[in-house]
């Protein structure tokens, strides 16, 4: 029996493969962005609770009230967004059902979608199982600016969205308010839709601040915007997200989620309702702090071991330059590099289309203090 033409054209997870490379080793796993960190004890409490009062069964397609109530005032405090929680968010299976859903929902095949590089290779990979075509920018290190030139010229007749997912996996890249409204000046002006992923909103280093694109004005009704508790509260295999969008591509939306998963696990929802309404601020920034000195620690030890990080603004991960690690390909100085010091991170030819992959090594820096001391001190090694 033959495939699909759909699956021929996905990719295998480079970030699998090196998790069971590093498995066999029994190394510090860098590669795959799980966070080892604890989970809010509120989210655990609420989450039993609900299972033992019976809520086990199918939740609306689109999330329970609860949840959507909760999500729709966090996103007034917080993303300075106004969303009808009973018309306009669709709690999904994590961001990246919800950005499936988004995909199948808005784009035809043959739609051009522009995705900033280095990307998120699940953003490709939706794309593409819808048929869409992605198009790319490429961002420079080491601070990934935008170039509107490069934008403007990525716009064809064909062009339908861009993806902006800010804080960026694997770039770590904030985008400004200035480079957003560029963004936007170039959307309302070739009537384009723009679709964001701000999973990692509450990773943002260095005083910085992070601006949803929806927030902007006149962008509410031309963006959805994706979010999720998987890092936020670290319940990565909870698979809780959501998409907020004007009402009738929220119904879209939501239809779409429905046929592919029906609802997000209930008594689940009840747990991240109940740390939304529980957690204050002092949570969020505790987060980033901890993060914070978690990339510098770890930046740190790249650049002694002439393995210069781009330090990221936010999220929980750092591309490094490992051009002098031998081997041809990332892949060859990723397995190199993990039978020298026992990290493992992933190749960078993951995250780029064309050919400067080869040059960078992704590390996911969300790891218990002892693990990313351990990892550091491996990479510093390495230096001699
Ligand atoms: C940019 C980005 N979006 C989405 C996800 C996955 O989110 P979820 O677990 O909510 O599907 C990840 C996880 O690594 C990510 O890096």
């Amino acid at each position: 029996m033959k495939k699909s033409d759909r699956t021929a054209r996905l990719a295998q997870s480079d970030i699998r493969a090196m998790t069971l490379a590093c498995a066999k080793v029994n190394g510090i796993n860098m590669s795959q962005g799980v966070c080892d960190t604890p989970v809010p004890p509120v989210v655990v409490q609420a989450a039993q609770q609900a299972m033992a009062q019976g809520h086990n069964t199918y939740a609306r397609f689109d999330g329970i009230a609860g949840l959507r109530e909760a999500i729709a005032d966090k996103l007034a405090s917080y993303n300075h967004i106004t969303a009808d929680p009973e018309t306009q968010i669709t709690v999904s299976a994590g961001a990246t059902g919800s950005f499936q859903a988004t995909c199948m929902a808005l784009l035809n095949p043959g739609d051009e979608v522009i995705l900033f590089e280095p990307f998120y290779a699940y953003h490709v990979q939706a794309i593409l199982a819808v048929e869409a075509v992605p198009r790319y920018v490429t961002m420079r290190p080491p601070d990934w600016n935008l170039d509107v030139k490069s934008l403007e010229q990525a716009v064809t007749s064909k062009a339908k969205a861009i993806v902006v997912n800010s804080p960026g996996n694997p770039s770590g890249k904030v985008f400004t308010r200035r480079e957003l409204e560029q963004i936007a000046e170039i959307v309302c002006r070739h009537d384009l839709l723009v679709i964001t992923d701000e999973i990692y909103e509450y990773f943002v280093f260095d005083g910085r601040e992070h601006i949803s694109m929806a927030s902007l004005p006149g962008m509410a009704d031309r963006t959805i915007t994706i979010g999720g508790y998987s890092k936020t509260f670290s319940i990565t295999g909870w698979r809780i997200g959501y998409s907020v969008a004007e009402a009738s591509w929220a119904k879209a939306i939501g239809a779409m989620s429905d046929v592919l998963y029906v609802c997000a696990p209930t008594p689940l929802q009840h747990g991240v309702a109940a740390g939304i309404r529980a957690l204050g601020p002092s949570f969020y920034r505790e987060l980033a702090v901890e993060h914070q000195q978690k990339r510098n620690r770890f930046c740190g030890a790249l650049a002694k071991a002439g393995l210069p990080p781009a330090v990221p603004q936010g999220a929980y991960y750092v591309l490094a330059d490992v051009s002098r690690v031998p081997g041809k390909t990332s892949r060859e100085r990723a397995l190199y590099l993990l039978d020298k010091t026992g990290v493992a991170g992933v190749p960078g030819e993951a995250f780029f289309e064309g050919p400067e992959g080869s040059r960078y090594m992704r590390f996911c820096m969300a790891k218990t203090d002892s693990d990313l001391e351990k990892a550091s001190r491996a990479i510093e090694r390495f230096a001699s």
